[in-house]
């Protein structure tokens, strides 16, 4: 039975992978990290066009059964090119405002992702779309995922960071924020450092699990489970890029 083909602009998409090894752990996954190009969201919408591509290419290459674009910026440039290109489901990701609107009650929602992510069409109609009474604020967190890509994952780095991001804004008026950069979850302990205790933090990554699971419907795998790991289409070990992660996500 194929893989299951995971791309990511680099090692955010491992969060959108372990969820998905949990609900589905007998699937083989082929995951893609184009990190010798990371990041994405400060290039133009044609140059992670034409990055997203090729690298979707190389796992249809690898025949895989359906690709998750574990990215929301590759997602709001190119799901629709994709679509178009290959015949196999190709499931992306997007902020997941909606919960957040619901979660946060009569509060307002803080919304992370890069700044193409915040910039391009697609968020702001996903906004205009549902967010009816004017509720929901944006910011770019767009070194979080340097950091990431670096594995700089200490507190003495990202706490200073993020306080100075948030320093202008009032944090109280919120119910909830959005991780709209699958990047983002490896830092949710330093959020809940930082946050009020109420803020709830969501992210889209079991949604878009749920989503996979339901198109590939009798087409599961009923195997061991593996995951091969390619940087920009050379093979790594997988067990150690795990090994530097960290383990609360
Ligand atoms: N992980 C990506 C996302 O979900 C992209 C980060 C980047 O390369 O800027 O948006």
């Amino acid at each position: 039975m194929p893989a299951i083909g995971f791309f990511d602009s680099g090692i955010g998409g491992l969060t959108v992978l372990r969820e998905a090894r949990q609900l589905l752990p007998k699937e083989d996954y082929l995951y893609y990290a184009d990190s010798d190009h990371a990041p994405y969201g400060t290039k133009s919408r044609e140059m992670v066009l034409s990055l997203f591509l090729a690298a979707t290419d190389f796992l249809m290459d690898h025949r895989v059964k359906a690709i998750v674009v574990a990215c929301n910026t590759a997602t709001s440039v190119g799901i629709e090119a994709a679509r178009a290109r290959y015949n196999i489901p190709v499931i992306g990701m997007e902020p997941a405002v909606k919960p957040a609107l619901l979660a946060a009650k009569d509060k307002r929602v803080l919304v992370f992702a890069t700044k193409l992510t915040l910039q391009l069409d697609k968020f702001r109609n996903l906004v205009d779309r549902i967010d009816t009474e004017n509720r929901v604020d944006y910011l770019p967190l767009q070194e979080l995922v340097e950091f990431a890509e670096n594995f700089e994952f200490d507190d003495n780095t990202i706490l200073p960071y993020l306080k100075t991001q948030w320093s202008n804004i009032n944090l109280n008026q919120y119910g909830a924020v959005v991780l709209g950069c699958t990047h983002f979850p490896f830092f949710r302990h330093q959020f809940k450092k930082l946050l009020p205790p109420e803020v709830q933090i969501i992210d889209g990554n079991l949604g878009t699990v749920k989503n996979l699971q339901a198109r590939l419907k009798e087409n599961l795998n009923k195997g061991e489970g593996s995951v091969r790991y390619f940087r920009s289409g050379r093979e790594l070990l997988f067990s150690e890029i795990e090994k530097a992660l960290p383990h609360s996500i």
